[in-house]
């Protein structure tokens, strides 16, 4: 399926034109991407038959299906992808327990989440697709992620190698192309993206400008607690990430949806956050939430900032 049959009004010449550019890259030999592919072509005729996107776990393929020899492959490749950031999934009957239990961000996300069915979705900074996966169960027209991390992009290459599933497809491309998109998707999903951007203001209206009328934009989000609608804007770090600029509270992030134009605007979900929804695992060997906060002081960050807590907003256009 060509993803751009579904979007009548995108920039197809400018998008084509980039995907070339990046495909070329893709496919050439340049150390960083040979790697990933020698990985992926040795387990590339491999396709799982038993799928199973509904529960916490995203599975795909079972154990039996596969002969030892290409069972300890497929267990040579996984491990050579850490660190496993999203998860959990069951891979031919391996368990990938990763840093982050995404599986209770979709639950809280779920009940505000318009029918996915038939609808063009974009979830940016997709990472490896576990909530690609997850949608999938709703039988969505299409789910496009963005992700320009080639770690991630190939991690989905792997993973829907084995799974087949035709409407989940990945940009190996970032929010900054998203305008180009125009008046493409009914549903967009923007989880743990914002606080990571310099102009987040600007971002969500070229976001806004890529969501057909009437479409739902879902925002999760790294925040601080209060009241007040202000961000905080770290000196260097935040909880250790160089790359955080501003986190705002619950309603400063409101206030700039609502500024952007979105319409009915709601916070419907928040939570402290905590060490047992991040952490280091087997498949994820680095500092995790436990070292990024004070360890005397669990309302603080190692830096002395706000603990964050994690929000959930609701937008239409
Ligand atoms: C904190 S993770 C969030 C992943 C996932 N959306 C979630 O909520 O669990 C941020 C993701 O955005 C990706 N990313 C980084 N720069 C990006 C960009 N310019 N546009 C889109 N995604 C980007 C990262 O590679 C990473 O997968």
């Amino acid at each position: 399926m060509n993803s751009l049959d579904l979007m009548p009004n995108a920039h197809k010449e400018e998008i084509v034109k980039l995907r070339a550019k990046k495909e070329k890259l893709l496919a050439s030999d340049k150390k960083g991407v040979l790697v990933y592919r020698k990985l992926l072509e040795s387990v590339r005729h491999l396709r799982a038959g038993h799928l199973d996107f509904a529960g916490d776990v995203v599975q795909i393929g079972k154990a039996e299906e596969l002969e030892s020899g290409e069972l300890t492959r497929v267990e040579e490749v996984l491990r050579s992808l850490i660190p496993w950031r999203k998860g959990p999934f069951s891979i031919f009957g391996i368990d990938i327990d990763a840093e982050w239990r995404s599986n209770r961000k979709w639950r809280r996300a779920l009940p505000a989440l318009p029918d996915l069915e038939d609808k063009v979705i974009a979830d940016i900074g997709a990472s490896n697709g576990y909530y690609m996966f997850r949608m999938a169960q709703h039988n969505p027209a299409l789910v496009l992620g963005f992700e320009p991390y080639l770690h991630h992009y190939f991690t989905f290459r792997l993973l829907n190698g084995f799974a087949g599933i035709d409407n989940l497809q990945m940009e190996p491309l970032g929010v900054e192309q998203i305008s180009l998109f125009e008046n493409s998707f009914d549903i967009i999903f923007l989880m743990g993206i914002i606080y990571h951007r310099s102009s987040p203001v600007d971002m969500l209206r070229d976001i806004k400008k890529a969501m057909k009328p009437g479409a739902t934009l879902i925002v999760e989000s790294q925040a601080i607690p209060g009241k007040e609608p202000v961000a905080l804007f770290p000196e260097k770090r935040y909880a250790k990430v160089p790359g955080t600029y501003f986190v705002p509270t619950a309603t400063c992030l409101r206030n700039w949806l609502t500024r952007v134009g979105f319409q009915k605007v709601e916070i419907f979900f928040e939570h402290q956050m905590n060490r047992s929804e991040q952490r280091r695992t087997d498949w994820m060997t680095f500092e995790s939430y436990t070292d990024f906060i004070d360890p005397d002081n669990l309302k603080l960050t190692v830096e002395g900032y706000p603990a964050p807590i994690r929000v959930y907003l609701k937008a239409k256009v």
